[in-house]
């Protein structure tokens, strides 16, 4: 799967294991930094992952932050990003065959590596349920960003 993938400080040493995990295990990743441990703004990266996934560049996007509720803010700015903080493969997985959930936030700060490859696996592994009842709500929620924006 093409997978984009983003740090600011606070994800920087996670994002470092997960791209080397998601590569090991045959994706095709876009790593957008950052690169070095310096203080970043999460945001910028947010927007390059979402950017990515608007324009076809990836399917899926994995943002890691220090709690991942920076990026996953910032993310759900943008049209078509349904991004949500998981750390657990319950909710990684549902969050896809559900709510479509198209970009994992990750808390750098907060979860350990093995359970972060875990969860990542879970998220990429699982596809949307087309099933009436989630695009119907799928549908709603489209609704809310297209026309009820103020
Ligand atoms: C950076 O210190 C931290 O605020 C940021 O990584 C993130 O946790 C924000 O949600």
């Amino acid at each position: 799967m093409h997978v984009a993938i983003a740090a600011d400080h606070g994800g920087f040493e996670l994002k470092q294991q997960l791209v080397a995990m998601l590569r090991q295990e045959g994706h095709q990743v876009i790593d957008f930094g950052t690169h070095a441990p310096e203080r970043t703004d999460y945001p910028d990266y947010a927007l390059l992952v979402g950017r990515a996934i608007q324009q076809g560049q990836a399917e899926r996007g994995i943002l890691i932050c220090g709690s991942g509720v920076g990026m996953s803010i910032a993310a759900n700015k943008l049209r078509g990003i349904r991004a949500a903080v998981c750390h657990d493969t319950y909710s990684a997985r549902q969050g896809v065959e559900h709510d479509d959930m198209n970009v994992l936030a990750l808390g750098g700060r907060v979860i350990g590596t093995a359970l972060a490859i875990e969860v990542v696996r879970a998220f990429l592994s699982a596809q949307f349920l087309n099933r009436d009842q989630y695009l119907a709500r799928l549908q709603k929620v489209q609704h809310m960003e297209q026309e009820l924006k103020e």
